[in-house]
C-alpha cells in the first residue's frame, strides 16, 4: 500500500516518483510501505518536501553540494541568460563563462595553471588518471603508471574511480577493477593501526613511502588523496601528515593529485581544503560546490608544467590529451560557477565557514561530554563529523542501524543529517554534518539540539 501524501500538485509527482524512479544508494524494498521523500522547494538552508514539511538541511543537498544555499536568484538568472545566448558548444572551442571562470578560479589557486571541464567528480578524477597514464606513456615508457589511493577515501562511482576508492562495501560486487591502482593505509588517528604513538601523522604518511618502495618508485606515477576524507568518515589528517606526503611525492617524483570534490569552494573555510596544509599539488579535481548544484560542472586543474607536457610537436598524433567530455561544453556550469564564486566572495562565506565551523565544533564537543555514544568529533569549517561507538574504551563502532535511527529521529524533528552509508561493513558509524556556508549560530544550534534529542531518546 502506498501512503499518499497530503497536498495537491505534488501528489502526482510523488506517485510518479514512486512508480518510476530508481533512487540512488537506496534499497527500494523500504518503499513498499511508503513513498520516497520528494523535495519540492528550497530556500537558504531549508527545504520542503511534498507533504509541506520543512527541514533544515544540514548536509547541503544530501551530498555536500549546495554551498551557497537554495533559491539563489542571481545564479538562476545568470544560467538563464547564458542558456538563451549560447548554451552549448564542444569544449574544443571556448565559451565566455568557461573562460572567465577558469581565470577567476586560478586566481584562487596559486601554482596551478589550467582548467579542464567535465561534469561530475568521478569524471574529473578519471581525467586526472588519464593524464597520469599518458604522462607515463610519454615520459617513462608506460612504466610510471601506477596510482596510489588511500584506504577510506572515495573518488567516484565509475569503475575506474571505484578502483581508486578505499571503501570495501562500496566496491563490493563491482569488480574486476582497473589494474594499476594500489592502496595505502588510512590516516585516522582515532583508529590508529599502530596503537598510541607520538607523531601518528608522520608515521601514517611514511607508510606511503613503504608502498612506493615495495611497488618500485619507477612504477608509481601519482597519488590521489582527499584533503579531508568525507564519506569515509570525516577524517581530518593528523599533524605532520601532509608535509610528509609532499616530501615523499617530491622525493620519488610522484604527482600529487588532491580530490577537492567535497572540500572545494569554501567548505572548510578556505577555497580549497589543501590550502590549510601548505602544500603544492600537481592536479586538483573539484565538482559539487563549484556551482552548488545549480548546474553540473567539474574541473580538473593542473599545473602549467603538466599542461606543457601535452603541447609538444604538432606532428605527434598521439602527443596531446586526446580526451573529450560532451557536457564539459555546457555553458550553464561555468555561468553558475562564476556567480557561485562571486556570492562566496561578496558574502564573506569563507569567513563564515571558519567562524560558524569553530562554533559548530565546540557545540559538538559539548554534545560529546553529554552522550557516551559519541566517540570522536572531527572536522574543519562547516564540515564536521561524529564517530559513534558502543563503548569509548573498546571503540567498538555502533551498528549502522543505530545511526539510521538517529538520522530518522532528526528527520522527524525537521533536521536532515548525513551519515557514512554502505562504505564499510563495520564503520558505517559516522554522522556527517555540512550545512550551507551561510549557516548562522541559530542554525547550528538547531542541528545540535536535534542531535541532542536523538541521542537522549535512542538507546543502544
Ligand atoms: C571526494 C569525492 N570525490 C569524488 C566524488 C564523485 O563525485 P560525483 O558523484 O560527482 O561523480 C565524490 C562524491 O561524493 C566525493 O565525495
Amino acid at each position: 500500500m502506498h501512503k499518499q501524501p497530503d497536498g495537491n500538485n505534488n501528489i502526482t509527482a510523488v506517485a510518479a516518483d514512486h512508480e518510476n524512479v530508481w533512487h540512488h544508494l537506496s534499497n527500494h524494498s523500504a518503499y513498499e510501505e511508503m513513498a520516497p521523500m520528494v523535495i519540492v522547494e528550497g530556500s537558504g538552508l531549508r527545504v520542503t518536501d511534498a507533504n509541506g514539511k520543512k527541514y533544515l538541511d544540514a548536509v547541503s543537498g544530501g551530498l555536500w553540494t549546495v554551498n551557497v544555499g537554495y533559491g539563489r536568484e542571481r545564479i538562476a538568472r545568470a544560467v538563464y541568460d547564458q542558456l538563451l545566448k549560447m548554451h552549448f558548444f564542444s569544449q574544443t572551442a571556448g565559451n565566455v563563462p568557461a573562460a572567465l571562470f577558469a581565470e577567476k578560479l586560478l586566481q584562487k589557486m596559486p601554482g596551478m595553471g589550467r582548467v579542464y571541464y567535465s561534469n561530475s567528480g568521478s569524471e574529473a578524477n578519471e581525467k586526472a588518471y588519464k593524464l597520469v597514464r599518458q604522462i607515463a606513456a610519454k615520459k617513462y615508457n608506460g612504466k610510471k603508471h601506477k596510482i596510489l589511493f588511500r584506504e577510506r577515501d572515495y573518488h567516484g562511482t565509475t569503475i575506474t574511480a571505484l578502483s581508486s576508492t578505499g571503501q570495501y562495501e562500496r566496491k563490493n560486487q563491482y569488480g574486476p577493477f582497473t589494474p594499476g591502482f594500489v592502496e595505502i593505509p588510512h590516516c585516522l588517528e582515532y583508529r590508529s593501526q599502530w596503537g598510541e604513538i607520538p607523531d601518528y601523522g608522520i608515521k601514517a604518511a611514511l607508510e606511503m613511502e613503504k608502498v612506493i618502495l615495495r611497488e618500485g618508485p619507477d612504477t608509481v606515477g601519482a597519488v590521489v588523496l582527499e584533503p579531508i576524507t568525507a564519506g569515509g568518515g570525516v577524517i581530518t589528517p593528523p599533524r605532520g601528515y601532509w608535509k610528509t606526503i609532499q616530501e615523499i611525492c617530491n622525493k620519488y617524483n610522484v604527482l600529487l593529485h588532491i580530490d577537492e570534490v567535497v572540500c572545494g569552494l569554501g567548505r572548510t573555510g578556505k577555497w580549497f581544503g589543501y590550502q590549510h596544509y601548505d602544500i603544492q599539488p600537481d592536479i586538483v579535481t573539484m565538482a559539487k560546490g563549484v556551482a552548488s548544484g545549480y548546474a553540473a560542472i567539474s574541473c580538473t586543474v593542473t599545473t602549467e608544467e603538466i599542461f606543457d607536457i601535452f603541447k609538444g610537436d604538432t606532428t605527434d598524433r598521439m602527443g596531446y590529451f586526446r580526451d573529450v567530455s560532451t557536457y564539459g561544453g555546457c555553458a550553464a556550469g561555468p555561468a553558475a560557477a562564476l556567480e557561485n564564486m562571486r556570492i562566496i566572495e561578496e558574502e564573506n562565506l569563507l569567513q563564515n565557514a571558519t567562524v560558524q565551523g569553530a562554533y559548530f565544533n565546540q557545540r559538538l564537543h559539548e554534545l560529546k561530554h553529554k552522550h557516551q555514544v559519541i566517540g570522536d568529533v572531527r572536522g574543519m569549517g562547516l564540515f564536521q563529523g561524529l564517530e559513534l561507538v558502543i563503548d569509548r574504551d573498546s571503540k567498538q563502532p555502533v551498528e549502522e542501524s543505530y545511526v539510521m535511527q538517529v538520522a530518522a529521529h532528526c528527520l522527524a524533528n525537521g533536521v536532515l543529517i548525513g551519515r557514512t552509508n554502505r562504505s564499510f561493513r563495520e564503520f558505517n558509524n559516522t554522522i556527517a554534518l555540512s550545512p550551507a556556508l551561510i549557516a548562522t549560530r541559530d542554525d547550528i544550534d538547531e542541528i545540535v539540539d536535534a542531535l541532542d534529542a536523538a541521542f537522549a531518546e535512542i538507546k543502544l
